[in-house]
């Protein structure tokens, strides 16, 4: 058993109508509640680390628990980097092991973001590791850049992109965006299918990828704010629509924020319902177990990958 890259999960995926959950880890009580989520439902799994999780917690220390993980669940699990600025950033998480690569070009003039995701996927191909590219911009904080307001991907655009660059799969822009707030709080949520739909007319068999994904559960958010929080104006991605995506070209669908609410409420919860709590086992198990639970409902509610193992 060892890491697999996501070529094979994406092939099966695309053909079963279902996606891939890529979850965010940065810590153990994490990697072990998504594991143990996708255990339950015999999912494969994708776990990816920004260049902040690296730098929290170090590739060694990430790539050994996931290596644990793998041994002790037998599920295919391929290991990517979130958001890759640059092509050392790549080539570190290769030399550490990693399986999969984002370059993430999408703030460059496009024919930039070509040469520098050639120049990555050229590397990374010749290590056996494939690579996830970016066209478009998501609306909202990405990479600490803040824009403000969507560039949608361009579908003539896109189908240039992958040809010229050879890239594995392609995160677009079609109105998702990183954070708890996606939406004005007057606002209807709305995705623009019509670009997912012309993509996968031009590009068919071709997995596109969705950042941004993240449902954002009102409950989850009143739980933080009950025990202490102030997350205002959250609202995220409709089930539903994730549920449309994953049963279209989408293939890989990344959720970070959801695991830091279901995180944090339990933590929350724990300390106002037992002040006199003080071993991090206790709180920290309470998150693991919801982030469990969270994976699990994500697997039943928006993947649909639920015995994509077998
Ligand atoms: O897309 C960004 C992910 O949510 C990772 O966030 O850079 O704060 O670890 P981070
Ligand atoms: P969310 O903020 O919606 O969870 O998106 C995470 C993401 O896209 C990581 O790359
Ligand atoms: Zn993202």
């Amino acid at each position: 058993m060892a890491l697999v890259t996501t070529k094979e999960m994406f092939k099966k995926a695309y053909e079963g109508g279902y996606a891939i959950g890529a979850f965010n880890i940065n810590d153990m009580e994490i990697i072990q509640g998504i594991v143990n989520g996708a255990k339950a439902k015999n999912s494969p799994v994708i776990l990816q680390c920004s260049t902040g999780a690296l730098k929290y917690a170090g590739a060694k220390y990430l790539k050994a628990m996931v290596d644990a993980a793998i041994e002790e669940t037998g599920l295919d699990i391929a290991l990517h980097l979130d958001h890759g600025p640059n092509i050392e950033a790549v080539k570190e998480v290769i030399d550490a092991g990693f399986t999969s690569v984002m370059f993430d070009g999408s703030h460059y003039e496009y024919e930039e973001n070509v040469r520098l995701t050639k120049e990555v996927v050229d590397y990374a191909h010749a290590r056996g590791v494939v690579v996830e590219a970016e066209l478009g911009v998501l609306a909202g904080v990405e990479d600490d850049v803040v824009a403000d307001s969507h560039i949608y991907t361009d579908p003539e655009q896109a189908v240039d992109f992958v040809n010229r660059t050879g890239v594995d799969s392609l995160a677009i822009a079609i109105g998702t965006s990183h954070g708890a707030v996606k939406f004005p709080p007057d606002a209807k949520p709305e995705l623009k299918f019509d670009i997912l739909e012309e993509i996968q007319r031009k590009l068919p068999g071709f997995p596109i990828v969705l950042h941004g994904a993240s449902a954002v559960d009102p409950q989850t958010v009143a739980t933080c704010n009950e025990f202490g929080g102030n997350i205002a104006n959250a609202k995220g991605i409709p089930v539903e629509m994730l549920r449309k995506a994953s049963s279209m070209a989408v293939c890989k669908i990344n959720m970070d924020t959801d695991i830091r609410l279901a995180m944090t409420a339990a933590i929350r919860k724990t300390f106002g319902e037992k002040p006199e709590v003080f071993d991090p086992r206790n709180y920290l198990g309470a998150a693991r177990t919801e982030i469990q639970k969270l994976v699990e409902s994500k697997i039943d509610t928006i993947l649909g990958s639920e015995n994509g193992m077998n």
